[in-house]
């Protein structure tokens, strides 16, 4: 084949078919989508999911952002006992989510940016109650201009083979003593119009004292949110929670949940089927639940009125943005 046969036969249609493709990228305006998706996977992104609740009488919004599950897994010689641990779920984060203590970062750098009127942390940002978790937690919760609230996971004060037991509530549940100041895992805040209830539910039970916080709720009148680590499985109308939570977690020998509260899933004793009825009051006080724990996003009515919103867990840098109007 001669130079000019070649640039006939092959160098000529390359580039018309070069052309072509650049005029179809530009009519359907491909190169912009393209550039969309890079920017959406970028290393910076947040996703939040946004709630907006009516509160009666709000003179001015009120904003709140919600963060759970950051499961932070870092570990020094002060720890020694757990640092194999640590260390091998450190790299399973740093191999499904590109490291959780890098994305809680990224997230409390774009919630320093938003400045709400609240944040609240709900559970699980340590992976095991380590110091240089605890301390990382601290360093970036001091970024905050916000004022913030903070309550337990289960994961919290997990320590290698102490989990739920009497030594890791006794050595280190007390090693948060800087960032959750109220010990008795139910703490109301009220506000002008609307008060919060926060609860350590680490045990996937709240403990007694919410059912005398509940009467002071009610005595006061004014509309609730509430803010808890592990969601409740919602009593109002037909849900498909269990089967998500089913499908990550797996159920228990009867296909019932193991990550929520409620018959049908962890049988709620006292104080948390207390807490369940009070949620579930139709035209009742309770505006809004927020949870953590099952590591996804979800939605559910749990009254006529009122919505349960689980969070994107920190560690895929998923936040929940509630503004109170
Ligand atoms: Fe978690």
């Amino acid at each position: 084949m001669t130079g000019k046969d070649k640039l006939k036969t092959v160098i000529l249609p390359v580039i018309a078919l070069l052309i072509m493709i650049c005029v179809l990228l530009v009519h359907f305006d491909i190169p912009k989508r393209a550039i969309n998706k890079i920017k959406a996977l970028s290393n910076k992104e947040v996703t939040v999911y946004e709630e907006k609740i009516d509160i009666e009488g709000l003179e001015e919004p009120f904003t709140i952002v919600f963060i759970a599950d950051a499961h932070i897994c870092l570990c020094d010689n002060r720890d020694a006992d757990v640092k194999d641990i640590c260390d091998s779920r450190y790299k399973e984060f740093e191999r499904d989510s590109k490291g959780s203590e890098k994305n809680f970062s990224i997230v409390m750098d774009y919630v320093k940016k938003e400045n709400p009127d609240l944040v609240i942390f709900g559970g699980d940002m340590a992976d095991e109650a380590t110091y240089a978790s605890i301390e990382y937690i601290e360093k970036e919760i001091g970024k905050l201009k916000s004022p913030y609230l903070f309550i337990m996971g289960n994961h919290d004060f997990a320590y290698g083979s102490e989990y739920f037991s009497d030594k890791a509530y006794e050595e280190y549940f007390t090693r948060y003593d800087s960032l959750n100041e109220v010990k008795e895992g139910c703490q109301i805040k009220e506000y002008d119009q609307f008060a919060i209830l926060l609860l350590d539910d680490y045990n996937n039970q709240v403990c007694d004292e919410t059912v005398d916080a509940i009467q002071t709720l009610k005595e006061k009148g004014k509309e609730v949110i509430i803010a808890e680590h592990v969601p409740i499985l919602p009593l109002y109308e037909e849900t498909d929670i269990v089967e998500r939570t089913n499908e990550i977690w797996g159920g228990d020998e009867y296909g019932q949940s193991r990550v929520l509260m409620g018959d049908g899933a962890v049988y709620p004793k006292g104080a948390t089927n207390h807490l369940i009825a009070f949620a579930s009051e139709d035209d009742g006080l309770v505006k809004l639940l927020l949870a953590g724990h099952i590591h996804f996003y979800h939605r559910d009515k749990i009254n006529n009125n009122a919505v349960q919103v689980t969070a994107k867990p920190a560690f895929e840098r998923g936040i929940v943005k509630v503004t109170l109007y």
